[in-house]
């Protein structure tokens, strides 16, 4: 059985937990939460309507063998730093606190443990590696949103950009990871999941488009290599409770989870 912990217990990481409950409890068990509401945790132990314990940052990862951070940008490098510095493996979901901190990479390698990133709000992923094992041109993620989804995004803001204004399909943005993480956070996990599997976030690139006529968001990888062309486009469906979040993120962890227990990776 492998124990697993969560730390950030609100929407994904109560899919998380429901999926561990229900569907691989052959494999894996619950054996913390962790949360700096506790109100969040006490939240979801109701919702799931088993005790689990509430433990700290540290007690989680002293207990369990499997950390999953469904928290936040702001501390999942510090979790992934602390979990495999005790040679735990680590599932982040919070991907953009990693980016410019390959040095886990070297920590995970040499303590022996694992580090699960799943595929996230995005897909291709499987495509992006395959072709990154021979010449890859250009990898670019072209975000689509409708105007509201861009609002108080530090780039609208310093750029006076009227998103009431916009009347048809607009490029708001075009640059690096690099550059888009800063003015569009709330982008950052897929602008760097992707740049972790592919060129890095100095050499993806990143188009941010709206229209009025946008209903939901969609997030299209492109790639150029010696292989080919690739084209991977999700549109996505935000969760009920967290709009700012996509279904397909919180089943992508499930989908990890599965690879976990099955010890098959399918599709690479
Ligand atoms: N990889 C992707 O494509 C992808 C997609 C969606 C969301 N995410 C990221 O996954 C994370 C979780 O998303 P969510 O929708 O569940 O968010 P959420 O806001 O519903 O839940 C986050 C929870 O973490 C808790 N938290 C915040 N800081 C914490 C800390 N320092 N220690 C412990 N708990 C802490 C909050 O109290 C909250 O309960 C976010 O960082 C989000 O950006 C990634």
């Amino acid at each position: 059985m492998i124990k697993a912990g969560i730390i950030g217990c609100g929407t994904i990481g109560g899919v998380i937990a429901d999926a561990i409950l229900h569907r691989f409890s052959g494999s894996i068990e619950l054996s913390g939460l962790c949360d700096i509401d506790e109100e969040k945790v006490r939240k979801l132990q109701a919702g799931l309507g088993v005790k689990r314990d509430a433990l700290t940052r540290k007690g989680l990862i002293e207990k369990c063998d499997l950390i999953i951070e469904a928290a936040s940008g702001a501390v999942s490098y510090e979790i992934a730093k602390e979990a495999l510095s005790a040679g735990k493996d680590v599932m982040i979901m919070s991907t953009g606190g990693l980016l410019g901190r390959g040095d886990i990479l070297e920590l995970a390698k040499g303590k022996g443990a694992k580090i699960y990133l799943p595929s996230g709000a995005i897909c291709g992923l499987d495509g992006v590696k395959s072709a990154m094992m021979a010449g890859v041109e250009s990898v670019t993620l072209t975000t689509r949103k409708p105007p509201a989804g861009l609002r108080g995004a530090p780039y609208i803001i310093e750029n006076n950009i009227d998103l009431d204004g916009i009347k048809k399909e607009t490029v708001i943005f075009e640059g690096t990871a690099e550059e888009a993480v800063k003015g569009f956070p709330k982008n950052v996990n897929v602008s760097a999941t992707l740049s972790l599997c592919g060129l890095g976030a100095g050499k993806t690139k990143i188009r941010i488009v709206t229209s009025p006529d946008y209903k939901s968001n969609s997030h299209e990888v492109q790639l150029k290599g010696d292989f080919g062309k690739l084209r991977a486009v999700t549109e996505n469906v935000p969760m009920p409770d967290n709009p700012k979040t996509s279904y397909l993120a919180a089943l992508s962890a499930v989908a990890t989870l599965k690879n976990i227990v099955t010890s098959a990776i399918i599709g690479n």
